[in-house]
């Protein structure tokens, strides 16, 4: 895959630019402090909805050095979705995210929207399943058979209704490039450097299994926020995937 985003760091740390360092917290200054040791080695940084709701356009803005994925996970009826999409583009986000389950027709109001900014448009990216929900909570919200059918079923959905990619889990990567061949983007979080802490995250890969699977970016936040240097865990995550797509194939 080829990241849309060049990086400015050289071949060397092409890998870099595949890194999406999530800024998970609340409080601005941990927050700002964490995008000047990370930047560097980052492509982008992720602002969530803690954090942009606690913050603002105001905190948004006081986080600089590397565009922004804004993961707000929208889904509403078409016309608000739309609106909200309309309202953050002042904000120049790099890619914002929606629910496919929102389905069609608010996936399109949330393209067209995206529309509006022109060229430089954020990328529109649908989650599917949530990667904490499985079959058996699936089957709670009427949904029967394996997770996998539903994440495709959704995908081919959020694609064909104007998505431009998709946020889906390491172990979905393979199984969505084999269906949908290369064109979507794939950005996928629930990624731990080999030996890192699991947290929350069940099923994980190490970043260069992510981008050897197809993984357009990964998307890294304990791992890099938790460690002691955040700059340098950010570093060896670039390093490892410069090295898949300089000797890989990704
Ligand atoms: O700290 P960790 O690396 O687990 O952070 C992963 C980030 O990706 C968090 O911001 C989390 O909200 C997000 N995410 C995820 N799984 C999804 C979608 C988003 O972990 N299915």
């Amino acid at each position: 895959m080829t990241a849309a985003i060049p990086s400015p760091y050289g071949a060397v740390y092409a890998g870099a630019a595949r890194v999406i360092a999530a800024l998970d917290t609340p409080d601005l200054d941990t927050a700002r402090s964490w995008a000047t040791s990370i930047g560097p080695n980052c492509g982008l940084f992720k602002l969530g909805l803690a954090f942009f709701l606690a913050n603002g356009a105001a905190g948004y803005r006081a986080i600089a050095g590397r565009p922004i994925f804004l993961d707000l996970k929208l889904h509403d009826i078409p016309a608000t979705v739309a609106d909200a999409v309309r309202a953050v583009l002042p904000l120049r986000p790099r890619m914002l995210t929606i629910h496919a389950a929102g389905t069609a027709a608010m996936i399109t109001a949330a393209r067209h929207a995206a529309e509006a900014a022109g060229p430089e448009r954020p990328l529109v990216l649908a989650v599917t399943v949530l990667t904490s929900i499985d079959a058996a909570a699936l089957a709670t919200i009427g949904v029967a058979g394996p997770v996998d059918a539903q994440v495709l079923r959704l995908a081919r959905l959020a694609l064909g209704a104007g998505a431009d990619g998709l946020v889906c889990s390491p172990l979905e990567v393979a199984m969505l490039r084999a269906a949908l061949g290369s064109g979507p983007k794939l950005v996928v979080p629930g990624i731990r450097p080999a030996g890192a802490a699991l947290g929350d995250q069940a099923r994980v890969m190490t970043p260069r299994e992510a981008v050897a699977a197809g993984a357009d970016w990964i998307v890294v936040g304990r791992p890099i926020t938790g460690a002691a240097d955040p700059g340098a865990a950010a570093a060896a995550i670039a390093a490892e995937i410069t090295a898949e797509i300089t000797t890989g194939s990704a």
